[in-house]
């Protein structure tokens, strides 16, 4: 069994989709979720599921172990950042070398780093005149949205696209895909010795 825990600030939807998607698999559990905010709805969701949640401030995050402690309480094998706005701190990405994930609601490396975040990503999309957005999904270090890229979906942007339409195209893909790629990434399938992803 893998325990997978999960990072969020804000709403939870793709938190959600994923434990949907994991419910019924028991190769999979999804152990804790963890928030920077305690008004964040993502932490209901989780009720919902009978998730154990955390919440921490910013100096429990940067100068204590207390996340690290709950990270290896639960017997964590993935940390997936959905919908995270902090920089993961060292102690937590030296215990989790290349065990961390995030998505990010553009296609890397447009539209990432600091401030790059929700709707301020899809107003830039859309005031570039781009034709195509996306989804990146990557390996988390300790500059924001620059780790190893595992995955992209792309999607269409039409004229008549706003910045909160392309949101609604982009979190379509990212139900569509993250649950995947997490189970990818728990599970790689070997193809010549070289991961599928
Ligand atoms: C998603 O668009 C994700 O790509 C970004 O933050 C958003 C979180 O949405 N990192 P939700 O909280 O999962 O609804």
């Amino acid at each position: 069994m893998k325990n997978v825990a999960i990072f969020a600030s804000g709403s939870g939807s793709n938190a959600e989709n994923i434990i949907e998607y994991f419910k019924n698999d028991d190769r999979v559990n999804i152990a804790v979720i963890l928030s920077n905010r305690k008004d964040a709805y993502v932490l209901q969701r989780a009720k919902k599921f009978g998730v154990p949640t955390y919440v921490f401030n910013r100096d429990a995050f940067y100068n204590s172990q207390f996340v690290l402690d709950k990270l290896l309480k639960y017997h964590t094998d993935l940390v997936v950042l959905a919908g995270f706005m902090w920089l993961v701190p060292d102690n937590i990405l030296n215990a989790f070398s290349g065990k961390i994930i995030n998505i990010h609601p553009a296609l890397l490396p447009k539209y990432g780093g600091k401030g790059m975040y929700g709707m301020f990503v899809h107003e830039a999309v859309k005031q570039s005149g781009d034709t195509v957005t996306g989804i990146s999904i990557h390996y988390v270090n300790e500059k924001y949205d620059e780790g190893a890229i595992i995955f992209q979906a792309r999607c269409k942007i039409d004229k008549t696209d706003t910045p909160e339409s392309i949101a609604q195209k982009v979190h379509a893909l990212e139900y569509e895909h993250f649950p995947q790629i997490i189970e990818q990434v728990l599970f790689p399938v070997l193809c010549n010795g070289t991961p599928k992803i």
